[in-house]
């Protein structure tokens, strides 16, 4: 690449030479032999210096494009592995723009950087050695007019870099307002904001224009600039030479040349200065991209543990956890799990209640290592989860949970998300989630193609299809969080004798806020405000718990209904 450009540089370099020699040599003294043979020499070393530029300009984006494409893959991997913490300190739509424009815009500047930030102080030092070495008075006059352009684009770029900075974020909360628009198109309809919306959009969106317009003004007086200096060298040096020709110390070809050069060094700043000006832009993007590949991940996973023995055994030791750690010690944050200590025996069916908000589905994240316990320890099989690799750890545990995800494919690829199992056995799963029923009525069946989340799909027909998808994961431990409560009583009995019977022996967590969907398991959790604060069966707890029994009473008349 740098031989390329360094050719294309010389060959640019030797061209007005060679024409002052056909002027000066050829012309003056009618030597039509010496014309023809510069000439050659002039169209080869031209046309060698065309395909060096389009060589040095295919392997610019060559590699531009495979370094594009290398950190995107870099950033989307790192991306796939972050907490949910750090996914909320960035948001979603800030992570997006950040995989694709930032990096697009890197990848741009690269590939000028590549061809010119070599090329043009090389152009810019030849040029300069060779006109001073030629004639110290002209090139004088050719530098004050550089100097003079030098300042003026320095300016010029003061007050422009910045606004870049801006522009990236401008993208960012065009994302987010988009992004939100989309996913809560329902909410939006429904509650006539659709205006309000386009409002907001049109807000960011004028923003935007605001700033690129401003940003792309100061960048457009730099070609008049550079044209009306261009100008005043030309007319100056043709002044100024004439005079000298009058004299007799410049030869007519000479100051053709030097014309020549002076257009080469004009063109070598112009040059530079694109690549001052695509730099910082591309800097603004680099830093936004380094801050994500920077992150050291909150949930490690250094774990080489495996027990191959295991049976599902589930021990939660003193495990409290805040979502946001408390800053300030005078201001009591309430913690969403608050010293829970118990043990879920293996193979067993357990069940935990409790409230809306006391921290049940927390207790099953925390248990999946999506987060870390502020303090205490979880436990499987009588090791700390963070000894088993998060793989592993991911393997043994089969949830279906409470925000039913659905990816855009088929039924077929949602039940067998790793495309491991035959259809038989995809079948088998949604019998048993009892989502056959309505699968089969389907002309595709299990090819039936779903929309991105759902959208084609009903809420109890999503949860049935979640349902299957963990019962056809084989692991050692399955939890259901509230995954019936989109269900009709009587098929939630149907689809939760099967599922207990299907998965006989393993450890079955279903968490619940109707103490009926429960009431059968063999150990019920009882939560409330993230404490637990009894366990035990049905009739132990309706004896001796207190908030158990107020949760009976406040469920009685649904009970006589149903
Ligand atoms: N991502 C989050 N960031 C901050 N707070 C959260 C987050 N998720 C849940 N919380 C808070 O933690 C508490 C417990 O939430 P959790 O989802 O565990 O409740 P739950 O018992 O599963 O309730 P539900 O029966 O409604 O599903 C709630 O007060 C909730 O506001
Ligand atoms: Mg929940």
């Amino acid at each position: 690449m740098t031989l390329l450009v360094a050719l294309k540089a010389v060959s640019d370099l030797l061209l007005p030479t060679i024409m002052a020699d056909i002027i000066d040599i050829g012309i003056a003294k009618s030597d039509i032999d010496y014309i023809l043979q510069a000439g050659t020499i002039m169209i080869t070393i031209a046309i060698f210096g065309g395909i060096f530029a389009i060589l040095s300009r295919y392997f610019a984006s060559k590699i531009s494009a495979h370094i594009g494409a290398d950190l995107r893959q870099k950033v989307f991997e790192k991306i796939t592995y972050l907490s949910f913490h750090e996914i909320n300190q960035f948001g979603a739509s800030s992570l997006i723009t950040r995989t694709t424009n930032d990096i697009t815009q890197i990848q741009n500047v690269l590939g000028v950087a590549l061809r010119l930030a070599f090329f043009a102080p090389l152009m810019l030092f030849s040029t300069l050695f060779i006109t001073l070495s030629k004639d110290f008075q002209l090139t004088i006059v050719i530098i004050s007019g550089t100097l003079l352009l030098m300042a003026f684009m320095t300016i010029i770029l003061h007050f422009s870099i910045p606004l870049f900075k801006r522009n990236q974020k401008m993208i960012d909360a065009i994302n987010l307002v988009v992004k939100e628009r989309l996913n809560g198109v329902r909410e939006i309809r429904a509650f006539n904001k659709t205006q309000f919306e386009e409002e907001k959009f049109n807000k960011k969106s004028l923003e935007l224009q605001q700033i690129s317009t401003t940003a792309n003004r100061l960048l457009s007086a730099l070609m008049p600039a550079v044209q009306l200096t261009f100008s005043v060298i030309s007319i100056l040096l043709v002044w100024y030479g004439a005079l000298r020709i009058e004299n007799g110390s410049l030869q007519i070809g000479e100051l053709m040349a030097f014309l020549q050069y002076s257009v080469q060094l004009v063109l070598s700043i112009v040059m530079l200065l694109i690549v001052f000006i695509v730099i910082p832009r591309a800097k603004v993007s680099i830093e936004r991209v380094i801050e994500i590949l920077d992150i050291e991940n909150e949930i490690t996973d250094n774990g080489t543990e495996i027990n191959s023995q295991g049976r599902g055994k589930i021990e939660y030791r003193h495990v409290s956890f805040f979502y946001d750690k408390p800053r300030n010690k005078d201001k009591k944050i309430l913690p969403t799990l608050d010293d829970v200590t118990t043990i879920l025996e293996p193979g067993k069916y357990h069940a935990i209640i409790g409230s809306t908000g006391s921290g049940k589905s927390s207790m099953i994240r925390l248990l999946e290592r999506f987060y870390d316990p502020t303090s205490g320890e979880i436990l499987i099989d009588d090791i700390d989860i963070k000894k088993y690799p998060n793989k592993y750890l991911k393997q043994i545990i089969s949830v279906s949970s409470q925000k039913v995800e659905i990816l855009s494919g088929t039924i077929r690829s949602n039940v067998d998300i790793n495309n491991c199992l035959t259809d038989e056995a995809v079948i088998d799963a949604l019998k048993k989630a009892g989502a056959y029923e309505f699968v089969e009525k389907l002309k595709d069946g299990i090819h039936h193609k779903l929309n991105r989340s759902g959208s084609n799909l009903s809420g109890g027909q999503k949860q049935r299809i979640s349902i299957a998808r963990a019962l056809a994961k084989k692991s050692l431990i399955y939890i259901f969080d509230d995954s019936f409560s989109a269900l009709d009583y009587k098929t939630e009995t149907k689809v939760k004798d099967a599922l207990l019977k299907a998965l006989e022996n393993k450890t079955i967590i279903v968490v619940a806020q109707k103490i009926q969907s429960i009431q059968n398991a063999h150990n019920i959790l009882v939560m409330d405000q993230g404490k637990l604060v009894a366990s035990g069966t049905h009739q132990e707890l309706k004896k001796n718990c207190k908030i158990y029994q107020e949760i009976i009473n406040s469920q009685k008349n649904t009970e006589i209904y149903e």
